[in-house]
């Protein structure tokens, strides 16, 4: 084991992000996050003394290689906590191996909710917090006829069965639903395109992840489709995508997340600034990047609480803390181990750049359950705001 700034032996920590591969863009943002802060807390003094050293792993994109590094990691490298996971199937394959070893998970994605882990801290948004808000978006604005295209694994299948719901429950209908690989090429897209013309859906919810996503924008632009009047909507389209698409092909989509690069609050200003100085550009900074700087801060602090790795003492110290983040202050609910966000929707300019154009006054509680659908409570919604 190596030795830190104060000749103390480190906290290793194991990250596990895909640098490679299909989904390498957003996770590659959120390894980034992560490492921004690690580096922070390093600079600060590190914790009890001690410099906390990330053991960085690149699944590339491959679901097997997450449960086995993930193994490794706790087994061979001596870690019991881990940083990682884009994809909810590859939340799937790290969580049995981090329960039989009694580690903990933070996992710093939106997801489509109905699962609960006591060894996992979940810092992305469950479907009460960005499905439920984007739905009711999309049918007060663009109208009830949705089209569902997905990436054919656990969250988009998922996610879309508890869109259905909510569309029901605001009286709308699916007019069509299609799901495409992972890797899916973009002439994959032009059937389910020219469908999507045909069919003439008021708005289209997208679940495709990673590179297909460039894809399918890339080719409902081509095929002459007009997003201001039927826009693509999506959790999962972020900052860092839409740079590889280019501002022209995403302009006038929509996407719901707790955080958008350019929201103006002192806290986000700091982080873009030393995001900036770290990495050399913001320009894949996204809401998974955010999640993960929370995370291993809140991690950090947890820590410094506790003194220990240990997974029962440092959720101990997690459950109920706060944080003050880019998105604007958050806290991990003791109910759940999942964390009250910010709700945001933002649709794409002609810059390229996501402009708020609708979010909530403060961080909305988990409901990784859908206990309690609140699809026309509207009281918690702010007016439009250009950055709030
Ligand atoms: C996801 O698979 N949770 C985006």
């Amino acid at each position: 084991m190596g030795s830190g700034m104060s000749g103390k032996a480190p906290w290793r920590v194991g990250v596990l992000f895909s640098q490679t591969g299909v989904t390498a863009v957003i996770e590659r943002s959120q390894l980034n996050g992560t490492l921004l802060a690690i580096e922070e807390i390093n600079e600060a003094g590190g914790v009890q003394g001690r410099e906390i050293e990330p053991i960085i792993c690149d699944p590339a994109s491959d679901l097997t290689l997450y449960g086995q590094q993930a193994e490794w990691l706790l087994r061979q490298d001596g870690v019991n906590v881990i940083f990682g996971c884009y994809m909810s199937s590859a939340r799937k394959e790290v969580l049995p191996v981090v329960e039989r070893r009694n580690g903990l998970l933070f996992y710093p994605t939106l997801y489509e909710g109905f699962e609960y882990s006591a060894n996992c801290i979940y810092g992305g948004a469950a479907p009460n917090q960005n499905s439920v808000p984007l739905a009711s978006y999309l049918m007060e604005n663009f109208g009830k006829r949705f089209f569902f295209v997905g990436s054919d694994y656990i969250y988009p299948r998922e996610s879309n069965r508890v869109m259905r719901n909510i569309v029901r429950q605001g009286r709308g209908e699916v007019v069509g639903e299609h799901y495409l690989p992972l890797d899916a090429e973009a002439a994959e897209f032009e059937p389910i395109v020219q469908e999507i013309l045909r069919t003439k859906p008021d708005v289209i919810f997208s679940t495709v992840v990673g590179s297909g996503t460039i894809h399918f924008y890339q080719v409902y632009k081509a095929a002459g489709a007009d997003p201001t009047r039927v826009p693509i909507g999506s959790l999962t389209t972020n900052e860092a995508e839409v740079a590889e698409m280019g501002a022209d092909v995403a302009c006038g989509h929509i996407t719901a997340a707790p955080y958008f690069r350019n929201l103006d609050n002192p806290e986000n200003r700091t982080f873009l600034q030393r995001y900036e100085k770290r990495f050399g550009s913001t320009t894949h900074v996204t809401s998974g990047c955010e999640a993960a700087y929370d995370q291993a801060h809140m991690f950090a602090r947890a820590l410094a609480e506790v003194g220990s790795t240990d997974t029962e003492r440092l959720r101990g110290a997690l459950v109920g803390a706060e944080f003050q983040a880019p998105q604007g202050l958050i806290r991990i609910d003791p109910d759940n181990n999942h964390t009250y966000l910010h709700s945001r929707i933002a649709r794409v300019n002609a810059e390229g750049e996501f402009e708020v154009v609708r979010a909530v006054a403060r961080a909305i509680k988990p409901d990784p359950y859908l206990v309690f659908p609140a699809l026309n409570d509207w009281s918690m919604w702010l007016q439009a705001s250009g950055s709030s």
